[in-house]
């Protein structure tokens, strides 16, 4: 039962202690209508409500979008945290300690508390840095970000700083009674030669960077003018407890707000800093930047937690970088669905929307490649396709791209775009193809539980509002004996298992439990659940119902045995021994009569 590394007790503690209308209040106005609650989807947006809220069942289910969880399942989403992170965060609401602190619960304390020291220096660094800026004694820090068009407001948003000189920011720190060490290992100073800490961004224009929950956990900063000899136009705070630049994405406290709002259909991701806030100043408010770095598989795990769909859009003259197409590949790993935004040469996102404006950068994301024709155009750019020798190098490296397209179809369309670049026929660029397939794999087979696939929907829906009923408790179906050999799908089995779980062990049956078995995504579970919420399982007729299923799931288990037995006598000589597989037959056909069903 504890598939996910918690106890069911301690599981169940949680769900009592944090009830879902109320953790959903936070998020949402809910309208209560009877025993149940009702409020506009906050997954997909919509102006009436189709999102109820079982109270007395604690889980939710939108009627729109078919989405379904319990407060665990809300919090990840509205959090977008992670299972255990959500977890966590319900057990530090509740006040419970959490049941992995109990083993080395010494050095885990030790180590929360350090980093909460790490965050205050970080937090009250961010606010000298602020302060700094509109003291009057940062006017060369004003005037760029004038220059770059940045508006007050956005300043403000993103909460940029000013650093003026090397001494005040461990003067500030010391006195407000960080030890050296704190500062030092917080990574916002630096020791030079004699021992002496100084401000790791002196004079520069501070980006505050801003985890998930609204913690300061570095910074980056850009010099106001040239870059000298030896200066990076960019200095990012070294990695520390609380900064690790393989798992952070800059923007990404904005972007769960903005979530929490709106529809978030995809993630704009970009190389800088610079481009997160021109595009979020010009409206595009769901953009991340990697930091500086090509992008990580943390980082695209939590791109996943957004959306479902990525936009590259890095400067005009990344493509073909190695290193980036890389990156690429481990978005398509996590299974997000990525497209390329094509740039203008030598501009990034943040000259597009300032020198062509936010509709110019909109026209660039409509027109985004999927990856695989990304790739065949990146590849192009290698190749002078003006010379005969080159044409053929080309037609030859793009091969391996083109057999990477999803379907037929796409293949056949990037055969075409290949032909057109190099004048070779669609029928010797289709030969090369061929020849350079690999062994064709087996499509996977699709398993459809056999009763599914032999009698159609019928039982399949009979046993889906036999173990809804179960599930529900209603009374007519208090008696019905489960047998898992009847319900050949594996969700089904799942509920099975755990009713005749709870039966044995005298323990209630709860849907909450099952949430933990199955995610929100479990189309049949779902549909399970939808029976209670639409009703069906209380209305007028659904005691006869029920038995109909009954009745139904009992035909099904005949004819069944009259398959097999069927199949045995095909293959049986003997005379003996088919006369009386016959006579078994013929038995289980007037059997079948007593279940006759009325639907
Ligand atoms: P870019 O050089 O493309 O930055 O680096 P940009 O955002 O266009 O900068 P502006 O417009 O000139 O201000 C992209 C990212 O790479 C990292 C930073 O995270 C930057 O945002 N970077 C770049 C560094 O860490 N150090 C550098 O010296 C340069
Ligand atoms: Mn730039």
């Amino acid at each position: 039962m504890a598939k996910n590394g918690y106890s069911p007790e301690f599981m169940r503690e949680l769900k009592e202690k944090n009830n879902l209308v109320e953790i959903a209040a936070q998020y949402m106005s809910l309208d209560k209508r009877g025993y149940n609650y009702w409020a506009c989807c906050p997954f997909h947006h919509e102006k009436t409500p189709s999102f109820t809220i079982q109270a007395a069942e604690q889980y939710y289910h939108c009627f729109g979008c078919g989405v379904s969880g319990d407060v665990v399942n809300l919090v990840m989403e509205m959090e977008s945290l992670s299972f255990p992170e959500a977890v966590k965060y319900l057990a530090a609401r509740a006040k419970m300690p959490m049941p992995e602190m109990n083993f080395d619960s010494e050095r885990t304390a030790e180590l929360k508390k350090k980093k909460d020291r790490l965050l205050k220096v970080l937090l009250t660094s961010a606010r000298f840095y602020l302060q700094n800026l509109y003291g009057g004694n940062a006017r060369e820090h004003m005037e760029y970000i004038e220059r770059r068009g940045i508006s007050p407001g956005i300043v403000k948003k993103f909460g940029l700083g000013a650093s003026l000189d090397y001494d005040s920011l461990p003067e500030l720190l010391l006195d407000s009674g960080f030890t050296r060490e704190e500062i030092e290992e917080s990574g916002v100073c630096s020791l030079n030669a004699r021992g002496k800490l100084f401000d790791a961004q002196a004079g520069r224009l501070i980006i505050p960077i801003i985890n998930a929950f609204d913690e300061v956990i570095g910074f980056g900063g850009r010099i106001l003018g040239k870059k000298t000899e030896g200066q990076a136009k960019y200095k990012n705070t070294k990695e520390t407890m609380l900064f690790n630049k393989r798992k952070t994405l800059y923007n990404v406290n904005l972007l769960k707000k903005y979530k929490q709002k709106n529809a978030v259909p995809y993630v704009i991701m970009v190389e800088g800093y610079m481009d997160v806030i021109s595009l979020y100043q010009a409206g595009f408010c769901n953009v991340v930047a990697s930091m500086g770095t090509s992008l990580t598989q943390e980082q695209a795990r939590m791109l996943k937690r957004y959306a479902e769909n990525v936009l590259i859009s890095y400067d005009g003259d990344f493509a073909g970088q190695n290193a980036d197409l890389r990156g690429l590949e481990i978005l398509k790993e996590e299974n997000l669905n990525v497209k390329v935004v094509l740039m203008p040469d030598g501009e990034d996102p943040d000259d597009v929307v300032r020198k062509r404006g936010a509709a110019a950068y909109q026209n660039c994301l409509d027109n985004a490649l999927p990856l695989v024709d990304y790739k065949l155009h990146s590849l192009e750019r290698k190749y002078d396709l003006t010379r005969a020798e080159d044409k053929r190098a080309y037609a030859q490296a793009a091969m391996p791209v083109v057999r990477e397209a999803a379907s037929a179809a796409e293949q056949e369309a990037l055969l075409k775009i290949v032909r057109d670049k190099t004048g070779f026929t669609y029928q010797s660029l289709s030969r090369d193809l061929e020849e350079t397939l690999p062994e064709r794999r087996a499509a996977a087979p699709v398993s459809l539980p056999r009763g599914a696939r032999e009698k159609g929907d019928k039982v399949h829906k009979a046993r889906r509002f036999l173990l809804g009923a179960v599930l529900f408790g209603l009374p007519y179906a208090a008696r019905y004996a489960l047998d898992e050999a009847d319900f050949p799908d594996e969700v089904h089995r799942a509920v099975v298992r755990y009713i005749s779980f709870c039966r044995e062990t005298d323990q209630p049956v709860r849907v909450t439990d099952l949430f933990e078995i199955f995610g929100e995504n479990t189309p049949e579970f779902n549909a399970i659940l939808d029976l209670n919420t639409e009703e069906r399982l209380f209305g007028v007729g659904a005691e006869r119902y029920f038995k109909d299923c009954e009745r139904t799931l009992a035909r099904w288990r005949i004819q069944e045995k009259m398959t097999a037995l069927n199949e045995r006598l095909n293959a049986e000589t003997d005379v003996t021994v088919r006369r009386r597989l016959a006579e078994e037959l013929t038995a289980l056909t007037g059997e079948l009569k007593n279940y006759q069903t009325y639907r």
